[in-house]
């Protein structure tokens, strides 16, 4: 497993990581198989939010209880988690009160002494960024959080929210599949005329702005289609797509899951994959993804069997 580095947490990741929002339905067992398998595979790492699951903290409980991890076991994986809707409310919250009573929550929820990335689920509109450093500090400063980031989040709202925050934004969780690549495939038709693509969806230059500032972005929903509804897999949908994805799993050697994966993690970026799979082989499948180098041509041969232009 390949890693990176999250530049300001000087945490050193693996490129894979485990996302936990559709294990409300499993059994402990299928939790500590899939847990198992991500592990033994190298991803330490695993991404978690108040709001997955059917109430409040759910998958977050539900992790910890099937895990059990002992203080030494628990040392030795990172656990990220994300506070700031208000799904019964419909709304979003990052005041001072919401962010700290969240994040004691999902420590709760989680079983343990600390949190090691708090991320703010999605920008909020009424934010005042004295409040979000104040929670910032206060939970850094008792042990309770170790860095914070952000998702969903453009480049003007980072920097918003950096006039108060001392604290460094680490990471940057957005969506982002071979498919759903407006956040790559604006830039690379920056200015054509009559392009769709050219709109600008990120508050513009989002991947650059990371990259500029050691940030690190986190894909999520990376087998997903744009809408969400389907996957990129889907051979119906993206018949073209899937024939470059075959050859290429043919070539390397591997599944398709590894290909999807390793169109993400070929990005100098050094992008993060938050994988959302609850089969434990599609988790074996990806991982051989996170250290396969596409060329460039096969990099952008799948960016235009996804539909996107090269101008
Ligand atoms: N920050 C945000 O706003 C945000 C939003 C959404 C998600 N996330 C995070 O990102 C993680 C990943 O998101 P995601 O679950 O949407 O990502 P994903 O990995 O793109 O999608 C997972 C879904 O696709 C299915 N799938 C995967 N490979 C497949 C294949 N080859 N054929 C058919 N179905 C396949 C999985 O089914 P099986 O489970 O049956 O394999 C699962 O339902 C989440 O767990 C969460 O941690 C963050």
């Amino acid at each position: 497993m390949k890693t990176i580095h999250l530049q300001h947490a000087d945490l050193t990741v693996p490129n894979l990581a485990l996302g936990l929002l559709r294990i409300a339905e499993l059994s402990d067992d299928a939790i500590r198989a899939l847990v198992a398998t991500a592990r033994d595979a190298g991803i330490t790492y695993f991404d978690h939010a108040d709001i997955y699951g059917t109430r409040l903290h759910d998958c977050e409980e539900r992790f910890a209880q099937a895990l059990q991890l002992s203080s030494s076991e628990r040392d030795r994986v990172t656990i990220q988690t994300k506070i700031g809707i208000v799904p019964d409310g419909g709304y979003y919250d990052h005041s001072y009160e919401h962010v700290v009573a969240q994040a004691e929550e999902s420590l709760r929820a989680l079983g343990t002494d600390y949190i090691d990335v708090l991320l703010l689920h999605r920008p909020d509109a009424l934010v005042e960024p004295q409040e979000v450093a104040r929670a910032f500090d206060e939970l850094y400063l008792s042990g309770k959080v170790r860095h914070f980031g952000v998702s969903n989040h453009t480049p003007g709202q980072i920097d918003l929210l950096k006039t108060a925050v001392t604290r460094p934004i680490v990471a940057n969780q957005v969506q982002l599949s071979i498919t759903h690549s407006p956040i790559i495939a604006q830039g690379i038709a920056a200015n054509a005329p009559d392009s769709d693509q050219s709109v600008v969806r990120d508050g513009g230059g989002l991947v650059d702005y990371c990259r500029v500032n050691g940030i690190t972005i986190q894909a999520w929903s990376p087998f997903k289609s744009g809408s969400g509804e389907t996957v990129l897999f889907d051979r119906e949908r993206h018949p073209g797509l899937n024939d470059r994805i075959d050859d290429l799993a043919a070539h390397y050697g591997v599944e398709p899951e590894a290909i999807a994966a390793a169109w993400i993690t070929r990005h100098p970026a050094n992008m993060q994959v938050i994988l959302g799979t609850t089969t434990p082989a599609r988790i074996r499948a990806a991982a051989a993804g996170s250290d396969l180098p596409l060329t460039r041509a096969e990099w952008y041969g799948l960016f235009r069997a996804a539909g996107w232009q090269v101008p």
